[in-house]
């Protein structure tokens, strides 16, 4: 009988204090495939951000070897839910020998990471001139600040069609952009804030290039043949009506951006809002 009333006293929640700086504890995990997770965490109260925008985050380094200090490693995620939402949501590369994600992939249900409260970024409706019609182009984890814009009121106020590229080696890399966009079929708060039916501005459109898949190729191979106008039953984009974000590798960044100059498109800043915006998913 003492045994266990020791045993529930024992159990009782203690209130947990935040052993890093700028701590936030997960309270969500998934794994995509062998080299994607996704995860959610709490939110600062304090923190503030555009939809598209990325943080630092991280965990505490390895103790040095000399001195038994450890110091935080810190990398730029985009977030990837929308600014409204009270947790904050990263899509995450697992790179076998990288220095954060092969530890951060490890990450649990109740761990605490380092998330440094000062979003930055050009992927921010701010920076874009009014238009039509709004291109969202994403390789890889380059999806994730079009997780957080596709979740975004103000995309389905700004514009009539929002369009959402996404090109992966493989098919399974593909699940997490296809099941955000599903869910938003089915999110009641989205459908309530927005406007019944909001999703059917969406035309989304996934490709692979290195398995086979309903759509495969490069997009930039679909946009030189103009297939993926004529598949999305769209007019090639036009300075008049089309908007673009573009987020992916350096290449892959390079290329559109050729493409969307040969369009007549203009590059955007926050301070010079213009027709396109682009910015990297990672450092190569
Ligand atoms: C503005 C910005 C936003 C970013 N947002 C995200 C994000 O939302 N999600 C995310 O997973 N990463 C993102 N990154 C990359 C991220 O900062 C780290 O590079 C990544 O987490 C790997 O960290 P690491 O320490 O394990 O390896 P690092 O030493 O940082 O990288 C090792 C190598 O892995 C490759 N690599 C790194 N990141 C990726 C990636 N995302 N996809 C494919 N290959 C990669 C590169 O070849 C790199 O040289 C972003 C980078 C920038 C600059
Ligand atoms: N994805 C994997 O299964 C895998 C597995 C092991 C290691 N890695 C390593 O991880 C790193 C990143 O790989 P990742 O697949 O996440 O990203 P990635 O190399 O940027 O490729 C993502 C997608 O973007 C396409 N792409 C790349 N450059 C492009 C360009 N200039 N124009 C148009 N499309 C372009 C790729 O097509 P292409 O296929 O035609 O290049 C691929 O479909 C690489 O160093 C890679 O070697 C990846």
């Amino acid at each position: 009988m003492t045994e266990m009333t020791t045993v529930t006293e024992a159990a009782a929640p203690a209130p947990k204090l935040p052993t890093l700086p700028d701590a936030q504890t997960v309270t969500e995990v998934k794994h995509w495939t062998d080299r994607l997770f996704s995860f959610r965490c709490t939110r600062p109260a304090s923190l503030r951000f555009r939809s598209g925008e990325f943080v630092m985050i991280g965990l505490m380094g390895d103790p040095d070897p000399k001195t038994g200090k450890q110091k935080p490693l810190l990398r730029a995620y985009s977030i990837a839910s929308p600014s409204w939402d009270e947790e904050l949501e990263f899509y995450s590369i697992k790179v076998p020998d990288g220095p954060l994600t092969s530890k951060l992939q490890h990450i649990q249900v109740g761990d605490e990471i380092i998330l440094r409260p000062k979003p930055v970024g050009t992927l921010v409706h701010d920076a874009l001139l009014p238009g039509k019609r709004i291109w969202f182009f994403a390789t890889g984890t380059g999806f994730a600040p079009f997780a957080s814009l596709l979740r975004e009121p103000q995309t389905y106020e700004d514009y009539d069609e929002v369009i959402i590229t996404h090109t992966c080696r493989e098919v399974g890399e593909l699940q997490y952009s296809h099941d955000l966009i599903e869910s938003l079929k089915h999110d009641e708060l989205l459908n309530e804030l927005i406007g019944e039916g909001f999703w059917k501005k969406i035309k989304y459109y996934p490709t692979t290039t290195r398995e086979e898949s309903p759509k495969m190729g490069r997009i930039t191979d679909l946009m030189r043949s103009g297939k993926v106008f004529e598949d999305l039953g769209v007019p090639p984009i036009n300075p008049q009506d089309d908007r673009a974000m573009v987020c992916g590798n350096l290449a892959f960044n390079l290329d559109i951006k050729d493409l969307l100059e040969s369009y007549g498109l203009e590059e955007g800043a926050n301070s010079k809002p213009a027709q396109y915006v682009v910015e990297k998913a990672f450092l190569d």
